[in-house]
């Protein structure tokens, strides 16, 4: 039986694929490279020595889909595939609650018909909205979004979690990612953003290697300790041993769960600069900016929901997620296109 991951060309899902081989798991790949190339897949194969199965077709597409199902025996779904870019989410929402959500409604259909019930999703700490409280648990209320991108986080959670309530056939696991940064430690797969990232870590790494000038830090205003946002940073190898920890979970008959996947710890963005300064020897220059809109001050987890019941706990270190980070820019500065 072999476990289709949807997305799994891109970021967290290529090192979850890597994770998922190296645990004895056979895997199935169904990506529209949207946003990722298939590179991810060949530096896959290169770490764990086993070929890497892939389709590539998009959720929206029904007939693609059964093709994957008729083709292969697949057991579980873990699904990466959607569209994570907050800014433009603001200004495609239709695009975007259309491929996230009319694309994982379709997905989950063509799943049942196959009577494959297993579902891994990939949500997000965003759906806490201002979090009500720090740290984080899952018993915190989710909260209001800022933005599409966010609401089709939340609202796919309500999705497939009335599903699993009216067909306790259904194992549904979501996933709440904090902010993934670092790479594969071979500095051979990592983050791919198109143009100017937006996202804090590959921001910096593009200054380290001199592609943009400095970095710009919106707000130093906030009711923080050096009054820049926290966060909570957790190394890509530790989100994807997440899904290996949660497939077992759901072997089990689990119904619906959810668990926050955070180290538990905050890091300003100056102790990101800071850390990835000492990490690396290399300075980053910086600015301090305005506030970016949508931004709260701070978020991390309280993961020990996961730790009693998955036994997962993040094991990187900061220094390691800069060295990480900055080994695969450093050594693909195009990223895959190299
Ligand atoms: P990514 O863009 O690198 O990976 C997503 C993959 O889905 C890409 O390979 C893309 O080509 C594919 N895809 C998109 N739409 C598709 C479609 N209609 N059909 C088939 N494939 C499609 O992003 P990532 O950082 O690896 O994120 C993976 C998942 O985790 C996403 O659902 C994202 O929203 C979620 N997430 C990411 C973060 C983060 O900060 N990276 C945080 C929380 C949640
Ligand atoms: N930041 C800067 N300068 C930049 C980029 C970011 O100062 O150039 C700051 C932000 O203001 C924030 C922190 O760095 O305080 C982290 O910002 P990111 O954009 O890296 O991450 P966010 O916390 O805003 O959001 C990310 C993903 C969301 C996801 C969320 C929680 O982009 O999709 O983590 O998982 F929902």
């Amino acid at each position: 039986m072999a476990i289709l991951v949807t997305g799994g060309a891109g970021f967290i899902g290529s090192h979850t694929c890597v994770e998922l081989q190296q645990a004895g798991y056979d895997v199935v790949v169904f990506d529209n490279l949207c946003n990722s190339s298939e590179k991810s897949l060949e530096r896959v194969e290169a770490i764990t020595g086993k070929p890497v199965k892939f389709y590539k077709g998009d959720i929206l597409d029904r007939n693609a889909l059964q093709e994957v199902f008729d083709k292969e025996k697949i057991d579980s779904c873990i699904h990466f595939a959607g569209l994570k870019a907050v800014g433009e989410s603001v200004e495609k929402p239709w695009e975007y609650y259309e491929n996230n959500i009319a694309g994982t409604l379709t997905l989950v259909d063509v799943m049942r018909n196959n009577g494959c019930k297993n579902i891994i999703f990939s949500s997000s700490a965003t759906v806490y909205g201002d979090p009500a409280e720090i740290p984080i648990t899952e018993n915190c209320p989710k909260g209001q979004c800022t933005n599409p991108y966010g609401w089709t986080k939340s609202m796919l959670e309500q999705i497939l979690s009335d599903i699993q309530k009216a067909d306790k056939e259904w194992n549904v696991v979501l996933l709440r990612y904090f902010n993934p940064i670092g790479a594969h430690p071979s500095g051979t797969m990592g983050e791919n953003p198109n143009g100017i990232p937006n996202n804090l870590m590959p921001y910096i790494t593009q200054v380290a290697v001199g592609k943009l000038p400095e970095l710009g830090v919106f707000g130093n205003d906030y009711d923080t300790p050096d009054g820049t946002g926290v966060r909570d940073y957790i190394h890509v190898v530790d989100l994807a041993k997440g899904h290996v920890k949660a497939l077992k979970k759901i072997a089990d008959n689990s119904g619906l769960s959810i668990y926050n996947l955070g180290t538990g710890v905050g890091y300003s963005v100056l102790d990101i600069v800071k850390n990835f300064e000492e990490a690396n020897d290399i300075k980053i220059p910086y600015s301090i900016k305005p506030r970016r809109a949508g931004d709260i001050a701070t978020c991390y987890s309280d993961a020990t929901k996961a730790k009693d019941e998955l036994g997962w706990v993040a094991e990187y270190g900061i220094k390691e997620m800069c060295a990480d980070s900055w080994r695969w820019q450093k050594n693909n500065p195009n990223g895959y296109d190299d």
